[in-house]
């Protein structure tokens, strides 16, 4: 059965093991202050992408250290941990979005399909076109709703004729779940949606390219409940098609929507596993402190 086949944990033991009693610690080495080995398997069967041992550095701030990470096809997979850990940090690297920060460095080697990314040949614009983005806040381009869509595939040179464009921008909106409320108003600004509204137009944005991967950092941070759960119904029917990373700060949202999460801390990556054995039988004891709140 595929990843994207299985019924998603529903999240509901989260409360639960928040009010248990203190966990017995099962390592012995809990200190975060240098590299840790990351508990549990980083690695899968059918990787997208393969991340091993990378390191960011910011000049002498080492902000990220010597992360292993794959994300499967299909998969979704949740980083959480405290503010400052890292997570938005790892996730620019795998678009080589750090790139565009002056002070930044990266070391180790993540591949795209087996392509290492950091390569010289690789060329960053087609790179984050396969690897999609999509921000904290939405931030449509001040154009119009069509226009946000069709400005992508057009300098990618993805549709050979208007029709074909045109057919890119509706399936894009279709795939969003976007289509059905916007589609008599394509001509709008893309500012003149709601939040939520806007950021499935990002998202629509994202797939007009045809990415194999979108990241997404605290996608729903600005939207409220309603236009949350929209967002999370679509990343569960956008899996089907793509492997999606999402930074969140909501472990509710973690657990409702990835397969596997990523617990980070000061830098590291502590612990990956299937998602419902992190929220309910976390192995290493900062990764239990996070989740019964004692850190964060
Ligand atoms: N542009 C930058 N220049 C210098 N240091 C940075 C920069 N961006 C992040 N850092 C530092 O790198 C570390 C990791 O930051 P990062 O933004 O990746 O954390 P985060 O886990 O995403 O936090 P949050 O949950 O608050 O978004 C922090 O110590 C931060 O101060
Ligand atoms: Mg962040």
């Amino acid at each position: 059965m595929s990843i994207a086949s299985r019924k998603h944990w529903s999240g509901q033991n989260i409360l639960q093991l928040q009010k248990a009693p203190a966990t017995e610690p099962v390592s012995g080495t809990l200190s975060a202050q240098s590299d840790q080995r990351t508990v549990g398997t980083v690695t899968v069967d059918d990787p997208r992408i393969r991340c091993t041992d990378v390191n960011v550095y910011y000049g002498s701030t080492h902000a990220v250290k010597n992360i292993s990470l794959d994300i499967g096809r299909n998969e979704i997979v949740a980083m959480i941990g405290p503010s400052g850990c890292g997570k938005s940090t790892f996730l620019r690297c795998l678009n080589r979005m750090n790139d565009t920060i002056d002070n930044c460095s990266v070391t180790g080697n993540i591949e795209l399909d087996g392509q290492d990314i950091n390569d010289n040949s690789i060329d960053v614009v087609p790179l984050r076109a396969r690897v999609g983005m999509v921000f904290q806040k939405p931030n449509p381009f001040p154009k119009s709703i069509y226009e946000n869509i069709a400005f992508g595939p057009r300098i990618h040179g993805l549709a050979r004729d208007k029709a074909e464009l045109e057919e890119i921008v509706i399936t894009s909106l279709q795939k969003a779940g976007l289509w059905k409320e916007i589609k008599d108003c394509l001509d709008q600004p893309g500012t003149s949606l709601s939040g939520g509204q806007q950021q499935r137009l990002c998202i629509a944005r994202a797939i007009a390219i045809n990415p194999e991967v979108i990241l997404m950092d605290e996608p729903c941070s600005a939207l409220d409940p309603i236009a949350t759960a929209v967002i999370e119904d679509l990343m569960n029917e956008l899996c089907t098609d793509y492997s999606i990373v999402i930074v969140t700060h909501s472990m509710q949202q973690a657990a409702r929507v990835s397969h596997r999460t990523a617990y980070f801390h000061l830098g590291n990556l502590i612990e990956v596993a299937k998602t419902e054995q992190i929220f309910t039988h976390p192995i290493h004891q900062l990764t239990s402190d996070y989740i019964t709140g004692r850190i964060g």
